[in-house]
């Protein structure tokens, strides 16, 4: 099928949340990725643990349908939600409802006339801080070293996030979860340098 490569977030198209709010069985642990894409990485968690719950929220509508189809072909736990992370994540789950948040290569964007399309800041921050329950883990992995910055900015400079290698540090042990992101696998292919950050929700 044929994909869009980018949308523009800052279009005004987005500012209303078109997607649909996915079913969430609230005595189930659920797990969360910002920008999903082909949600490579929640289809092989779901493959872990069928007995959780899995949502990618993706700004790309072909790819929320293709992972949807997926998902039912496969019987598989994994729901896409279209949506505009930055701007939508309290219309669609309630707070503290996730276990786990992932970041996984967060937006093309990082050409710095793009700065202000960039998807990882205090706003996301403020999102994620509404998802996750006490104790949950925030994951953030990015080839790009300006986007590990500003995640690193948004997050360590966020009281409500605690960073596990230390305050203003990156994870240093690798990709702790034992599946990989389509970017993540291309870039460890390709011997790019990946920047890890992890957190806990306090
Ligand atoms: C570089 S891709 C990485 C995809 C996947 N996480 C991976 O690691 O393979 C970033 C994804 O984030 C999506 N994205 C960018 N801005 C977004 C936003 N504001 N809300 C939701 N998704 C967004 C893009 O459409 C794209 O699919």
């Amino acid at each position: 099928m044929r994909i869009r490569q980018h949308v523009n977030p800052l279009d005004l198209f987005f500012e209303k949340f078109r997607g649909v709010k996915p079913l969430i069985d609230l005595s189930r642990e659920l797990e969360v990725e910002v920008g999903c894409a082909d949600a490579q990485f929640l289809f092989e968690r779901a493959h872990q643990n069928p007995s959780a719950q899995y949502v990618g929220l993706e700004i790309r509508e072909d790819l929320v349908e293709y992972v949807n189809k997926k998902a039912k072909v496969q019987s598989l736990p994994v729901t896409a939600v279209w949506c505009h992370a930055q701007l939508h994540v309290k219309d669609i789950l309630p707070a503290g409802c996730a276990a786990r948040v992932y970041v996984n290569f967060p937006d093309p964007w990082f050409k710095r006339r793009h700065h202000v399309r960039r998807m990882v800041d205090p706003v996301l921050a403020e999102q994620i801080a509404h998802l996750l329950a006490p104790g949950g883990e925030l994951f953030v992995q990015t080839d790009v070293w300006d986007i590990a910055l500003d995640a690193m900015s948004a997050f360590d400079g966020d009281d409500r996030f605690e960073n596990r290698a230390s305050e203003w540090t990156f994870w240093k042990d690798g990709n702790p979860y034992g599946v990989r992101s389509w970017r993540e696998q291309n870039a460890e292919e390709t011997g790019l340098p990946i920047w890890r950050i992890w957190y806990t929700r306090r």
